[in-house]
């Protein structure tokens, strides 16, 4: 369920047109509902309310700290992956206690951050790591608490990109060596190892993963229970996938209905560290049509988003759904099938100013006729958009605007041509 909707041929963001928030902010822009946002939140804390989880919002999906905020104030905690989602977090109203920090490769700097900031435990993801950790909360008088992350071998599951839990990635543990490693750290006077970290990968779009899992997860906890180590908290990482198609994504009950019952059997406080699920199906990519052309025996739309603004088409095939916003006169309302041949509509590549052949947001996407001045709509655009974008070409980055109600606010200004070169002006002659 989102707040995107159309009303006579004009699509609304609550109770905002579109139209109006583009002529008003300009393009390209990303719009995000309040309403949205905090529905799939509160999806998610209600269908694992039984297990009274901490959901650490996954801010690598969406780090505007606008967004951070809302999650803040309605109850989330942060997961971060570097010093700077550190930053954000804080700058969200994140506190310390509800802050779990992963990544394979955390900094000296970023590590004496985190302590400073008392995170509620890293996540960690090799040996080195832990041994690093211990010496600086060592040095420090300080006790670092840690979940240990673990790679549990699982079937693929998603976008080989994006698979973090087969065999031969770079994330965590191997599960064969976690008990060795946590051997060598019982009743270590600088690190506590207090939990079990395991994100399976990002869609997922069944249970099955979270049921393996979980049940890996639970056979090693009372293995290093067994050594000595007091393990208290479960965390099962994000992934929940989303509608980005027609309706593919599974409610997070279905994930509650395995999890729960795992957190409990583990006796375990259950963490989970959702993005995509809280954001993505929150937000759209607005953008006006530049110029049309057929070349090639091909039609292309040429707009003014890019794969700077939104690089998942070109980096994972990922496919988002695209139809204007003012559809014209006598064309259909936004298909109930996409990817279906829609009569009246061409099929077209939908591309950016970008000097990249791989520069598009849609291939052969059945669109109705568009002319110079139109505005699309890349649906779904709200996780792994913005927080992915870059400057490549000269592009200034796209501005953010929150809808709630009839009321709409600026949560990132565009960026200027300014911006662009300050970091490089500012550096002595
Ligand atoms: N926790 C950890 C440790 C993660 O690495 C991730 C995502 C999450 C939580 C959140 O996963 P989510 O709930 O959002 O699925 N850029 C890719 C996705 C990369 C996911 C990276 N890790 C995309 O656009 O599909």
């Amino acid at each position: 369920m989102d707040h995107f909707h159309y009303h006579e041929r004009q699509l609304y963001c609550e109770d905002v047109p579109v139209a109006d928030l583009a002529t008003e902010y300009g393009t390209p822009l990303y719009v995000y509902s309040r309403a949205t946002l905090l529905h799939h939140l509160r999806q998610i804390q209600t269908a694992f309310a039984d297990a009274s989880p901490l959901i650490c919002y996954s801010l690598k999906t969406n780090g505007n700290i606008h967004i951070g905020r809302l999650m803040a104030d309605h109850g989330a905690g942060f997961d971060v992956t570097s010093g700077g989602e550190l930053f954000r977090a804080i700058a969200s109203g994140g506190v310390g206690e509800k802050i779990v920090f992963a990544g394979v490769g955390k900094t000296d700097d970023e590590i004496r951050y985190a302590l400073d900031t008392n995170i509620r435990f890293f996540n960690v993801e090799s040996e080195e790591e832990l041994a690093n950790i211990a010496d600086i909360a060592n040095r420090r008088h300080q006790v670092a608490r840690v979940a240990l992350r673990v790679n549990p071998d699982l079937p693929p599951k998603t976008h080989i990109k994006t698979d973090t839990s087969v065999k031969g990635v770079k994330f965590g543990l191997d599960i064969e060596t976690v008990v060795d490693v946590a051997k060598q750290y019982v009743a270590h006077k600088a690190v506590q190892i207090i939990g079990i970290h395991m994100h399976l990968g990002s869609p997922i779009l069944s249970v099955e993963p979270y049921r393996q899992g979980a049940s890996k997860a639970i056979e090693l906890i009372e293995k290093l229970r067994a050594l000595g180590h007091a393990i208290s908290h479960l965390n099962m990482g994000g992934g929940f996938g989303i509608h980005y198609r027609k309706n593919e994504a599974l409610p997070a009950t279905a994930f509650a209905e395995v999890l729960v019952p795992a957190a409990r059997q583990s006796r375990c406080q259950l963490v989970l560290e959702p993005g995509r699920f809280i954001v993505g199906n929150a937000g759209i990519l607005v953008s006006r049509v530049l110029y049309t052309k057929s070349t090639g025996g091909k039609k292309y739309v040429i707009q003014d988003a890019a794969m700077n603004d939104l690089i998942r088409p070109t980096l994972y095939d990922s496919f988002h759904r695209i139809w204007p916003a003012a559809p014209a006169q006598g064309f259909p309302a936004p298909p109930g099938d996409y990817e279906a041949e829609i009569p009246g509509c061409q099929p077209c590549d939908v591309v950016g100013p970008v000097c990249e052949s791989g520069d598009f947001l849609a291939k052969n996407r059945f669109l109705p006729p568009l002319h110079r001045g139109d505005l699309l709509v890349t649906f779904s655009a709200g996780a792994y958009g913005m927080s992915m974008s870059s400057n490549y070409n000269g592009r200034l980055r796209a501005a953010e605007v929150l809808v709630d109600g009839n009321r709409h606010r600026l949560i990132r200004r565009r960026e200027t041509y300014e911006d662009l070169v300050r970091p490089e002006r500012e550096v002595p002659n």
